[in-house]
């Protein structure tokens, strides 16, 4: 007898933060594997919108109102998600909030609203489907942090810290769960291009570039695309039995930083200045 159990045909999956971006991205890459999901966030004319997509792509989607910083809004969400799909297989969080704030100029209330979101929420709605799968000795979490993790941005202190937390709880779970038969993934991307941010004052967003530039953790302006971070989520749930994606970092490539040296050799009196210039045109928040 096998010592893992197989993926069931049908693994029912929740998705957090499905309203746009990574979480939205995540839930139609799901769907397009084959996972019945259930799309979760408080804007749900937008997870609407994405049910529609998926079920005309033939994929079966539900959408169910979520606020993380409400305990009643979790315990609705986790019973409507049963009953649209069944028992639930996979979870993904994937909702995040930061609102740019200072370590020198705290504003309690503001920190305690993201590590809600960003901590505090994602434990009560694990809490609420980790024992099931458990029982049926299989399941996947699968937890979206951040390159803060490893790289901390300033005039982020209350993301930065939800996010330090949230990887320390996804740790410790990892740990708990062994043996379980139920996978904890940690997925920490880098800089994407989503609506993150989209919000702040646009002063704001240069003085914050400038600073992240200057502490050398903004490397290089290119963007990672939502789908890129969905395919390492996807990549971990649908992992063989007897294997665990326990920590997947995913980083934008750097641009070209200079031409690639020419196919023929250079025309006399050309030089050697093909190298090291520029690569117009290969940078930008594509
Ligand atoms: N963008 C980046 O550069 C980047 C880098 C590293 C990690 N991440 C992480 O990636 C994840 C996805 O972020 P994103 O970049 O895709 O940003 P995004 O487009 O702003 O998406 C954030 C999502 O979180 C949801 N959300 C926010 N507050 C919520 C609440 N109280 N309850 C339920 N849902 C809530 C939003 O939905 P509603 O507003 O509809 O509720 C939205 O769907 C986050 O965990 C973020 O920390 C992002």
């Amino acid at each position: 007898m096998s010592r893992f159990v197989p993926h069931p045909d049908r693994r029912p999956a929740v998705v957090t933060g499905a309203s746009s971006g990574i979480g939205r991205a995540t839930a139609l890459a799901l769907a397009a594997a084959g996972h019945p999901v259930v799309l979760g966030a408080r804007r749900g004319a937008r997870l609407e919108e994405a049910v529609d997509e998926i079920r005309a792509r033939g994929g079966e989607a539900h959408a169910a109102p979520l606020d993380l910083a409400d305990s009643g809004s979790v315990a609705a969400f986790v019973k409507a998600a049963g009953e649209a799909v069944g028992e639930i297989d996979v979870v993904v969080s994937a909702a995040g909030r930061n609102q740019p704030d200072a370590a020198e100029e705290p504003d309690p209330d503001d920190f305690a609203a993201t590590v809600a979101v960003n901590l505090l929420g994602v434990q009560r709605l694990v809490a609420s489907v980790l024992p099931d799968m458990v029982r049926r000795a299989h399941g996947d979490v699968v937890i979206v942090t951040s390159e803060v993790v490893r790289l901390p941005r300033v005039r982020t202190v209350g993301y930065t810290a939800s996010k330090w937390g949230l990887h320390g709880y996804a740790r410790t779970l990892q740990m708990e769960l062994e043996g379980t038969g139920v996978r904890t993934s940690i997925v920490q991307p880098g800089q994407t291009l989503s609506e993150m941010g989209s919000d702040w004052d646009p002063g704001v967003t240069t003085e914050l570039l400038e600073q992240w530039v200057r502490w050398g953790v903004a490397r290089h302006d290119h963007f990672l695309q939502p789908e890129a971070v969905a395919a390492a989520v996807v990549s971990a749930v649908q992992a063989p039995p007897g294997t665990q994606l326990s920590l997947v970092e995913v980083e934008p490539q750097a641009p070209l930083t200079a031409l690639p040296l020419p196919d023929t050799p250079p025309e006399a009196g050309d030089g050697d200045g093909a190298r090291g210039e520029p690569a117009g045109g290969q940078g930008g928040r594509s």
